[in-house]
């Protein structure tokens, strides 16, 4: 039975209660969400970054109709500028006849195209012969050309950027770029990128991944990371802007593309920063959904347990921190917010929330180093909320002690992560019930049961019912991560996959966004037997006085539950949304078993039953009458 106090009032639900993390983890940036073609476009990959690379990754020498050169990439004076320091010099110098250059291979696979779909091809690049140097750009697949060559005309020995328009003629998932040269002399080529011209509101991102972020109707996007923000070593935090192995500081990522450093990423790879802190805020401003910016405290987090002593350097990233709100909230006319506004956003991005640091270690001295950035941020722009954390566990020595510290130091917000199985969450529901309704609030701001399963989505369909329960508590709320390329995993499960043709949602992308898109705006009070595989709660739409009731039966037999309103005269029809199936099943690019089915519910009235499936969430809506 599951009793409703429906004229009861419990705890107000942010708007922003649900959100979405992204970290570029998976390749969910270059390759993904950012959609770049090119794999080190601008031949900045290193050793030092990966054993694997060297300056030529992803490209290979090629020559047409007997060219002649050679292909080196180089570090000198020439450079397009400071922070994109190495380019590509093609000495043409015996190239009697035909054209000589380079090819690329695209990131995981090739170069994906799409018949009819238009490409936008762009190089800096400058060269020291007098008549000029012709370029031929191709796309192309085993020698076939996929749309019409681009011919490009480099003139003058100063960097200039070049662009030419591919409308592809062919379908592949396995081309490649090349970029050949005629005549003699040397040419210097740099930033060599191609970008689909369709993206999401015209504004750089992969359509389809970003629809399916926005779908999911995020009250808030927590960025960059993650463990991508807060790991590096000491001298990652004082490195030059252009140094390998730099951590990720956000004035690294904004300005022209060009300008932007490229830089080794927590996960493995070379990420170009072409999605960087203004793309981040952009999007969020697309979605809906209030950007929280994580900015590093100087403590290594994610298993790395060293913290920097260095107070000035402390100060530097502190005052890193007040540009970043001057950035996103300063008038045009302040110097950070002329830089949003030449990057085309004269008005502010409304920052309201921001995080400093992820997942220490050492809670001691994150917090040393946090109230610092805390009491800057507060002095200057006290209606900014300064998010602290509990380190990497659900509990334990290090969440205790981190725990103690947020509270006495009275912060107002403290991040929680923990990835767990399916046990834990269904067990744990009540995990918020407990919390002091007087210390700081949560943001649960990662958390996954360990597979991509319905079972495991039902489990955290479940441990929401808590989280949702305890909104007075818990504030904000994100499953983590969000996005995975198939080809490239660094961690699993994850909510959206792609490859370079598609993209899917998981199983718990479905019951992420019926929670989502089920919000309600308050508690209503509700009761049901004490049962962790049935769990349940109630919420109201404001707007609309709809209940709207969220029922998890984790359980292999349907269960039917008298449903009892107390005196609340209500319409007889309810709509409803279910998610039901085998707990083994899994989402994937070929079939997705877990979909959700729309259904009207007659016979509604201050006391029904109903019967809920075997393993399904379901969402009734019932408006009073
Ligand atoms: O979400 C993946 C990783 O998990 C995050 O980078 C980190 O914060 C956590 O350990």
């Amino acid at each position: 039975e599951v009793n409703i106090d429906a004229a009861g009032r419990g705890p107000a639900i942010d708007p922003t209660m649900y959100g979405v993390f992204f970290e570029d983890i998976n390749r969910a940036a270059d390759g993904g969400l950012y959609p770049e073609l090119v794999q080190n476009r601008s031949f900045e990959f290193d050793p030092a970054d990966n054993q694997d690379y060297h300056p030529m990754t992803a490209w290979t020498p090629v020559a047409a109709d007997g060219g002649q050169g050679t292909a080196e990439v180089v570090d000198d004076d020439g450079r397009l500028n400071e922070r994109n320091r190495r380019y590509l010099r093609l000495d043409l110098a015996g190239n009697a006849r035909g054209s000589y250059g380079v090819t690329n291979a695209g990131f995981l696979n090739g170069l994906r195209t799409e018949a009819g779909k238009t490409y936008e091809f762009s190089v800096w690049a400058r060269t020291d012969r007098p008549s000029g140097t012709p370029l031929t750009v191709r796309l192309t697949d085993g020698g076939t050309d996929l749309a019409d060559p681009v011919r490009v005309e480099v003139a003058g020995d100063g960097w200039t950027k070049y662009t030419g328009r591919f409308t592809a003629k062919s379908t592949s998932s396995t081309g490649s770029l090349s970029v050949t040269a005629e005549g003699t002399g040397t040419v210097a080529l740099d930033m060599v990128s191609l970008l689909p011209q369709e993206t999401y509101k015209n504004h750089g991102l992969r359509p389809d991944l970003a629809e399916k972020i926005a779908a999911l109707n995020p009250g808030f996007l927590r960025f960059p990371g993650g463990c991508l923000v807060n790991t590096g070593s000491h001298e990652g935090y004082e490195a030059p802007g252009w140094e390998r192995k730099r951590s990720y500081q956000w004035k690294d990522t904004i300005g022209p593309v060009e300008q932007r450093a490229t830089n080794a990423n927590f996960w493995g790879y070379n990420q170009s920063y072409g999605l960087g802190y203004f793309e981040y805020f952009q999007f969020a401003e697309d979605i809906g959904a209030m950007p929280l910016p994580v900015v590093p405290a100087l403590v290594t987090g994610c298993g790395q347990n060293q913290a920097t002593d260095d107070p000035q350097l402390l100060q530097r990233h502190i005052q890193d921190t007040l540009d970043l709100i001057e950035f996103a909230n300063g008038p045009a006319t302040s110097p950070w917010g002329a830089k949003r506004a030449e990057m085309g956003h004269p008005e502010p991005f409304g920052l309201t929330h921001i995080g400093v640091g992820n997942e220490e270690n050492l809670p001691d001295e994150f917090m040393q180093r946090f109230v610092q950035f805390r009491d800057a941020i507060k002095a200057a722009h006290p209606e900014i909320t300064v998010v602290s954390n509990s380190g990497p566990d659900d509990s334990g020595e290090i969440f205790d002690r981190a725990w103690q510290l947020n509270r006495d130091h009275g912060v107002e917000m403290v991040d929680e992560h923990y990835y767990n199985d399916p046990a834990w969450f269904l067990a744990n529901h009540h995990r918020y019930d407990a919390y002091d309704r007087n210390g700081p609030k949560v943001f649960l701001g990662e958390y996954a049961s360990k597979d991509n399963r319905w079972g495991n989505s039902l489990a955290e369909a479940a441990y929401m019912t808590g989280l949702e329960r305890n909104a007075d508590v818990v504030n904000l709320a994100s499953y983590a991560p969000l996005l995975a390329h198939e080809g490239d995993v660094q961690w699993s499960p994850d909510m959206i996959w792609f490859n370079d043709e598609k993209s899917w949602g998981s199983t718990s992308y479905e019951t992420q966004k019926l929670f989502m898109n089920n919000v309600g705006d308050e508690v209503v009070p509700s009761t049901t037997a004490e049962d962790e595989s049935f769990r349940q709660v109630v919420t109201r739409d404001n707007a609309t006085g709809e209940l709207i009731v969220k029922v998890v039966n984790a359980q292999a037999e349907a269960a039917t539950a008298q449903i009892d309103l107390g005196d609340t005269p209500v319409e007889p029809t309810a709509r409803a949304t279910t998610l039901e199936g085998d707990p083994a099943a899994v989402n994937s690019g070929d079939s997705a078993p877990i979909r959700p089915r729309e259904s009207t519910v007659d016979g509604v009235s201050s006391s029904f039953s109903h019967e809920f499936p075997p393993n399904s969430v379901t969402v009734l809506r019932i408006k009073p009458a």
